[in-house]
């Protein structure tokens, strides 16, 4: 169901800023805006599409706060000090406001904290989350009339958020969100909180973008949802997530087909049949764990047993080519014991992941964990941490080192300080640093020779 956005009652209807309003004198003309975006792909690609819908309104997008008229943060909640990052930047912007420029906070701190980021930063116009992007238009309106509380929090919603036009930062790289929400209830996350209930994108409205983008010029697409595996297409057709990873993968142009992030629960062997079968699904899933024992991942509610965890493991590494695996972990989670913690280290052994991100545990608002008392002492989450990205890093090391000789197709993504020197993905997504005196390959495909290797890289020679 869709409720229209909320306009907070009282300030309201109508009121205009005393200070001024930048949008008001300058909406479709000269109004210019300012994005800046923490967080997840997700809020990266979402950032995107709220560009696109600023463009397309006549704004322009400008570098620096100073020179914009708007002035947005699309923010991140998923633990305390990204959330904090967001109030200490909004602090720096206080002062804006009495210049006239309009201030909005987007994102899952906007949908967390809701109307009371007015009370804490009363210089903020705009409040919302993500599951109320698609009324940005109509919220902009009312911010171009002056309105000076503008709310869009609802998240009792049933839609997904699409644009006419994205602005895509990445030059090489197109994302393309494929569910949005999240339906899972892992006891310590904000996001089925932040971003609502799960959606999922119809799958001919996702292969005409993927056209589009090829068309373009983009040969990558990744598809995006916190849990993209949980994909459910709502049409007739009812693709299953594997049938559109090949109906994707068959774009002509398209070339290479990422999706993050896999939940565990619902992995299933078509999808590893279908990278089998189809070399443009890159050999690489990124499938986070959060935990090696048992208990913990119960107390989690993360639905999966390590037991049942590696099963789904096995079946990747039984692939006819190899598939990289990289995951996601959180230490000091309440509860966890030593023990606990030394099956998390033995499953790292046991896995031998390609690369992890690793999060000390961080208590948040409306979690079912919150009422758990955070029992791990920080210094001990610290030291957990720096035990578990250390033997990681000898992980990587070794699994790199075997590289050496091997040859990589490799995206070049950039060009590093140093002449003649650049760097850019294989299909696991691994960085591959290399020489070459070509003097333009951004964005081409080469292959790549690796010479040597490191914890987080690989080095090669362009093989001509
Ligand atoms: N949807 C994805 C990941 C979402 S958030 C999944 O299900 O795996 C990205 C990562 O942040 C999570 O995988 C988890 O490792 C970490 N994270 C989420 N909430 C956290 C919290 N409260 N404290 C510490 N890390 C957290
Ligand atoms: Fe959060 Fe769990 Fe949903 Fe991932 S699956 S977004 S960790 S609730
Ligand atoms: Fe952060 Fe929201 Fe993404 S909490 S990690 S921006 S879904």
């Amino acid at each position: 169901m869709n409720k229209p956005f909320d306009i907070e009652l009282g300030q309201l209807t109508g009121q205009t800023s005393s200070l001024g309003n930048a949008l008001t004198a300058l909406a479709g003309q000269h109004a210019t805006f300012f994005l800046e975006t923490f967080g997840c792909q997700m809020n990266d690609h979402d950032s995107e599409k709220v560009a696109g819908v600023l463009l397309s309104r006549g704004y322009r997008q400008v570098e620096t706060p100073e020179a914009a008229s708007l002035i947005l943060y699309n923010t991140c909640s998923i633990r305390e000090k990204a959330a904090q990052k967001v109030f200490s930047r909004l602090g720096e912007y206080r002062e804006k406001q009495s210049e006239g420029k309009v201030i909005g906070v987007l994102g899952c701190v906007a949908q967390q904290e809701g109307e009371e980021i007015f009370k804490r930063a009363p210089w903020v116009s705009l409040v919302c989350g993500s599951a109320s992007y698609s009324k940005l238009p109509e919220m902009l309106t009312r911010l171009e009339a002056g309105n000076h509380r503008v709310t869009g929090l609802d998240t009792d919603t049933d839609e997904t958020f699409e644009t006419e036009v994205t602005r895509r930062d990445n030059p090489w790289r197109a994302y393309l969100t494929i569910i949005e929400g999240c339906d899972k209830a892992c006891s310590y996350c904000v996001v089925p909180y932040t971003r609502g209930p799960e959606r999922s994108r119809a799958s001919d409205s996702i292969l005409r973008e993927v056209q589009q983008v090829a068309e373009l010029g983009y040969s990558e697409v990744q598809l995006l949802g916190q849990t993209v595996n949980s994909y459910a297409d709502p049409t007739p057709r009812r693709m299953r997530f594997s049938e559109l990873l090949l109906a994707v993968a068959d774009v002509p142009g398209i070339r290479r087909v990422r999706f993050t992030t896999s939940h565990p629960s619902d992995f299933t062997r078509d999808i590893v049949d279908a990278i089998e079968a189809e070399p443009k699904l890159c050999d690489h899933v990124h499938l986070p764990v959060q935990s090696g024992s048992s208990k913990v991942l119960q107390a989690m509610q993360r639905t999966y047993s390590r037991e049942e965890y590696l099963e789904k493991i096995a079946m990747i590494r039984a692939a006819n080519r190899p598939i990289a695996i990289t995951t996601d972990i959180i230490v000091g989670f309440p509860g966890e014991t030593e023990g606990d913690f030394e099956e998390t280290l033995s499953l790292l052994d046991e896995v031998g992941y390609d690369s992890l991100f690793s999060f000390k545990y961080s208590p948040r608002p409306n979690t079912p964990s919150l009422a758990m008392k955070d029992t791990i002492p920080e210094e001990e989450k610290s030291r957990r941490l720096g035990v578990l990205q250390e033997k990681q890093r000898e992980i990587q090391t070794a699994r790199n080192a075997v590289l050496v000789g091997e040859t990589f197709e490799v995206l070049v993504s950039g060009k590093s300080r140093r002449e003649n020197q650049w760097f850019g993905y294989s299909t696991s997504h691994r960085v591959i640093n290399f020489a070459s005196q070509a003097k333009e390959l951004l964005g081409t495909y080469v292959q790549i020779r690796v010479t040597g290797s490191g914890p987080n890289n690989l080095v090669g020679e362009h093989a001509v």
